[in-house]
């Protein structure tokens, strides 16, 4: 780890201890302790204001895999996700309550936002490259906020590894100096993931980020999560159920129950199994495409 790893005590307070999850309805199975874990979630419940948006979420994030998070429009997977990463610091309605842990390390309070988002990356829906700042300088933003000043060959190391990490190496090494604006649609969010991964991060969070893409570009950047989670662990909200049949080592369902209610975790198990033996009807009906 570098010199922005977190520098705090590690929080004393602890999640329940994991062990065959605690009895709830989508409480997924943990085995893992908590301190293996690249990321993990406990109760994890986000309102603004008087609007429970999502509630109770306990999912663990285990290494080298992908995680897809599915349900309908508006449960909350956006919401979860940005919790992550620290997004709803600067909401002032914004009440995030439970627990994150990054290597059982707790990472919602008691720790500066920056260092959470050293560790944990965030890729969007729309490509957001800084459109006139050039390639180069796009992959560098991360590690020159993160850490000052970084030596010339440093820096070449940098731009080239976290390139090539995002497949986009080939396309651009002759141009790094151009606008990314200049790019095409997925050459920019391959961008986006090369930025996000310069700083090198435990954890990178994707939130629908094909959706905007023509079906080649979707399925570069489905090859990358797959490529990916070796160096990283990826958890991407999705409403395509192909992709995460696709790419997806494990999948949680959240879903508004009743009208009114908050979304709530269903179920969360091996991709397989939640789409092709569901324990829930809910989650059934969702994934034989019945709603949502
Ligand atoms: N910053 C915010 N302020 C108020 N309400 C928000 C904010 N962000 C999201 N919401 C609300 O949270 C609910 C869930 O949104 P979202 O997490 O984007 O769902 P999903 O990603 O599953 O489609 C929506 O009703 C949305 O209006
Ligand atoms: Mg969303």
């Amino acid at each position: 780890m570098s010199d922005a790893a977190p520098t705090q005590e590690p929080a004393t307070e602890k999640a329940a201890p994991p062990g065959a999850g605690d009895g709830r309805p989508g409480a997924a199975p943990t085995i893992a302790p908590l301190e293996s874990l690249p990321l993990a979630t406990r109760d994890l419940s986000v309102a603004f204001g008087s609007h429970r948006v999502i509630e109770d979420v306990s999912i663990d994030f285990p290494e080298k895999t992908v995680t897809a998070i599915i349900g309908p429009s508006g449960c909350g997977k956006s919401t979860y996700l940005r919790a992550l990463n620290r997004m709803h610091d600067n909401v002032r309605s914004a009440k995030v309550s439970g627990h994150a842990y990054l290597l059982g390390r707790e990472i919602l309070r008691g720790i500066d936002p920056v260092a959470v988002r050293r560790q944990v990356g965030m890729v969007f829906q729309r490509p957001n490259p800084f459109p006139t700042r050039s390639i180069r300088d796009n992959v560098l933003a991360g590690p020159k906020f993160v850490r000052g000043r970084i030596k010339r060959s440093e820096r070449n190391e940098i731009v080239e590894d976290s390139l090539r990490a995002a497949g986009l190496w080939n396309e651009v090494k002759n141009r790094l100096r151009a606008p990314a604006g200049r790019l095409s649609g997925g050459q920019q969010q391959r961008l986006c993931i090369a930025r996000a991964l310069a700083v090198a991060p435990r954890v990178l969070l994707m939130d629908e980020p094909a959706s905007a893409l023509d079906p080649q570009s979707t399925a570069r950047i489905e090859e990358l999560m797959v490529e990916l989670k070796d160096v990283v662990s990826i958890v991407v909200v999705t409403h395509n159920m192909q992709q995460a049949r696709r790419v997806a080592d494990f999948t949680a369902f959240i879903t508004i129950e009743d009208e009114g209610e908050p979304g709530r975790l269903i179920e969360h198990g091996p991709t397989e199994t939640i789409f092709d033996r569901p324990s829930h009807e809910r989650t059934a009906a969702y994934v034989g495409g019945h709603f949502g």
